[in-house]
């Protein structure tokens, strides 16, 4: 059974709710504050129904949920979560917003050992900017959505971040099943999104550059040839079975000829200008109606199921 550090979580939307299950789920107890009574019962039952999914496929039993449940506490006041190990905050992506909730956290917490900051892709240098008695306690911990459910974390530390801090919240987060990165100094994107969208570069210039027939046949080099064994390799572990030799040599003949280019692409800028902006107006780079987008979502979400790791409490 898990050590019981004692976890708190600032906003109770999409990430915090499945953050909320997770850890609970892990055998932690948590505390999970929002604005308002009625936000927090949402996020709530955000989480029940998050529970109905990992039931109703088998990977817990009633018990254990009820267990993981009787751990969760709802609250409407930050003092709660004084003295708490970690706490993660994960309210929208506004600068000015999260650093006013610093701010009441460092009037209204004594002590905590650990925040982070689930940022998408603010800096933390930016983020503890006016901060004073936890500024070498903060970290970001950018998870994926749905964070219950994506293993990878990127913690990215600023400036002042303690080396303890990183260590603890590293711990925790493995603890909890998750597979946990770190990024020594903060760089747009950080890894995950730097290493996609570098990917997608690529794949938008060989629609632009006219050198594939349809948009198609990216989508089925991606998912039909490499990609499914990164689920299980990593990137370099490959190359080195590759080798050096050959893999220089790919390079060297390679890397002249990859996009470089430094906006968006033209296919993506043309179609953002005509406002056939995807899923949302129902065409895109492809065209969706309500049955291809269950089938998209059902699909996107079924290889994450494959990493469902959680260790209930064993009495449960
Ligand atoms: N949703 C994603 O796909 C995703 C993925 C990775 C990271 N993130 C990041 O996680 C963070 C949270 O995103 P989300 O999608 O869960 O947002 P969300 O809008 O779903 O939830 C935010 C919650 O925070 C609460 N909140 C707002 N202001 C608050 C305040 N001052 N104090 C306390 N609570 C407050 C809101 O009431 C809401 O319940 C953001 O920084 C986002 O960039 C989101």
């Amino acid at each position: 059974m898990a050590e019981k550090l004692k976890i708190g979580i600032i906003g109770s939307g999409t990430i915090g709710a499945a953050y909320a299950a997770l850890f609970t789920g892990n055998g932690y107890p948590a505390a999970l504050y929002d604005i308002n009574e009625e936000i927090l019962n949402a996020g709530i039952a955000k989480y029940e129904g998050l529970y109905n999914d990992i039931e109703s496929r088998g990977l817990c039993s009633k018990a254990q949920r009820d267990k993981a449940k009787a751990l969760l506490k709802g609250t409407l006041s930050l003092s709660d979560m004084d003295g708490f190990d970690i706490i993660f905050e994960c309210i929208p992506e506004d600068l000015e917003m999260k650093r006013k909730l610093y701010a009441r956290i460092e009037e209204e917490i004594g002590d905590v050992k650990a925040i982070v900051s689930t940022s998408s892709a603010l800096s933390p240098d930016d983020l503890i900017f006016g901060m004073q008695k936890f500024r070498s306690r903060l970290v970001i911990g950018h998870p994926f959505n749905p964070p219950h459910l994506v293993p990878f974390v990127e913690l990215v530390r600023s400036k002042e971040t303690e080396e303890d801090v990183v260590g603890s919240v590293k711990s925790f987060l493995e603890s909890c099943g998750r597979k946990v990165g770190v990024m020594k100094t903060p760089a747009p994107g950080f890894i995950a999104n730097r290493l996609q969208h570098a990917l997608l570069r690529e794949a938008t210039y060989l629609v632009d550059a006219g050198l594939v027939s349809c948009p198609e046949d990216v989508d089925k080099a991606l998912t039909y040839s490499f990609l499914p064994r990164y689920t299980k390799v990593g990137l370099f572990e490959h190359h080195d079975f590759f080798g050096m030799d050959n893999t220089q040599r790919v390079q060297n003949t390679l890397c002249p000829s990859l996009c470089t280019r430094q906006e968006a692409s033209e296919m993506v800028s043309e179609l953002a200008e005509k406002g056939d902006l995807g899923m949302k107006t129902g065409k895109g780079i492809y065209e969706w109606d309500d049955e291809k987008i269950a089938d998209f979502k059902k699909r996107a979400a079924e290889p994450y199921w494959g990493f469902f790791n959680w260790k209930f409490d064993a009495d449960a």
